[in-house]
C-alpha cells in the first residue's frame, strides 16, 4: 500500500494477445464487489476502454453518457495522460484539480480512468524517468482525497504490451504484478524474458512481488489437457529458478482460467461472466490478495 490505503496491482506483458485486459477488467469487478475499485487503462491502444464501452457492431460507444464524459475528460484536460503533464511540467505544486472528469463511475465501488492515445507519448524520451517516478501515487492520493471519490483499496492497471515511462512508474509503485501467461511455448520462456527485461528497466529498483497465472488453459474432463498442465510445471520451473538465481518472489498461482469463447461476452459494460468463471475469479482474486497482502 504505497499511498497508505491502496495496493496496486499491474498486469503485464509483453506479449500481445494472453489475457492482459481481459484479467484486469474481470479482476476488478470482482474485487469491486466488496471495496472500492479503480481501474486504469494504461494502454495508448486503449484496449480496455475499447473492450468495455466500444460497441463492435457498430463501432461506436455504447452510452451516449460514456461518449459525452468521455469528451469532457479529453476537452477539459483531466486524463491520465494530462495528469502526468501537469506532474512533470517543472512546478512544485502537481496542479491537477480533481473533478468528475477524471474516474468514470460504473457503480459505487468500480471506478474507471481510460487511455487516450496521446499516453504514446510516455513511449518516447520526452519524460525524464526519475521526474515521472512517483507520478502513480501521487495520482492516487489526489484522487482518494476528492470528497465525491471513494477511498480506493485497491488500484488495478492494464499495461501497455510495451514499456513506457507510464509503466515506470506504475511497477516501481505497485505492490504486485500480475503476469497471464497461456499453454503455449512462450509461457515459460516469455516468462523469463519478461523478468529480466523488468528487472533491466526498473533497476535500480527492486522488482515487484510477480504472480504468473495460467490463462486460457485447455480444460479437460474436469481437469485440464496434459499439455495445458505440461505447460505449467515448465512455468513453474521457471519460477523456481528465477527465485534461486535472482531473489525474486515470484509465484505461480493454482487458479487456472479456462479458455472459452463466451468469456468476451462478459467484457462489455453490462455482460455476465458464464459459470463456473465468478468462482474462478473470486479464487483467483483471493490469492492475489494474499501474496499481495503476505510480508
Ligand atoms: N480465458 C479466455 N478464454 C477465451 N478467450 C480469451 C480468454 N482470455 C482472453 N481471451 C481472448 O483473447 C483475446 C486477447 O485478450 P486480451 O485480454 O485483449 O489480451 P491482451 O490484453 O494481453 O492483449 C481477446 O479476444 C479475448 O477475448
Ligand atoms: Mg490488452
Amino acid at each position: 500500500m504505497r499511498n497508505g490505503r491502496t495496493t496496486i496491482i499491474a498486469t503485464v506483458n509483453f506479449k500481445g494477445g494472453v489475457g492482459k485486459t481481459t484479467i484486469t477488467w474481470l479482476l476488478a469487478r470482482c474485487a469491486a464487489k466488496d471495496q472500492p475499485v479503480l481501474v486504469v487503462d494504461g494502454d495508448a491502444q486503449m484496449s480496455l476502454t475499447t473492450a468495455v464501452e466500444l460497441a463492435e457492431e457498430t463501432g461506436r460507444w455504447h452510452s451516449d453518457e460514456f461518449e459525452q464524459w468521455f469528451h469532457q475528460h479529453k476537452e477539459q484536460k483531466k486524463s491520465l495522460f494530462h495528469a502526468l503533464e501537469r506532474f512533470t511540467d517543472g512546478s512544485q505544486h502537481f496542479d491537477f484539480p480533481v473533478n468528475h472528469y477524471v474516474a468514470y463511475k460504473f457503480n459505487e465501488n468500480l471506478w474507471f480512468v481510460p487511455a487516450t492515445p496521446d499516453l504514446y507519448w510516455t513511449t518516447l524520451e520526452v519524460f525524464d524517468r526519475d521526474r515521472v517516478r512517483n507520478f502513480i501515487p501521487a495520482f492516487l492520493r489526489k484522487l482518494c482525497h476528492a470528497s465525491f471519490l471513494p477511498d480506493f483499496r485497491y488500484c488495478l492497471f492494464d499495461c501497455p504490451p510495451s514499456f513506457s515511462h507510464l509503466s515506470f512508474s506504475i511497477l516501481t509503485n505497485c505492490d504486485l504484478i500480475l503476469v497471464p501467461v497461456n499453454p503455449d511455448v512462450f509461457a515459460d520462456r516469455g516468462l523469463r524474458i519478461l523478468v529480466e527485461g523488468l528487472v533491466l528497466v526498473l533497476d535500480p529498483h527492486p522488482l515487484p512481488k510477480v504472480a504468473v497465472l495460467m490463462n486460457r488453459a485447455r480444460p479437460y474432463r474436469g481437469t485440464f489437457t496434459r499439455e495445458t498442465l505440461e505447460f505449467w510445471q515448465l512455468v513453474e520451473d521457471e519460477c523456481e529458478r528465477l527465485r534461486a538465481e535472482r531473489s525474486l518472489c515470484i509465484r505461480p498461482l493454482s487458479t487456472f482460467i479456462p479458455d472459452r469463447v463466451d468469456i468476451k461476452r462478459a467484457i462489455p459494460r453490462g455482460g455476465t461472466l458464464p459459470e463456473p468463471y465468478p468462482r474462478i475469479f473470486a479464487n483467483l482474486w483471493g490469492e492475489i490478495v494474499s501474496f499481495a497482502q503476505e510480508r
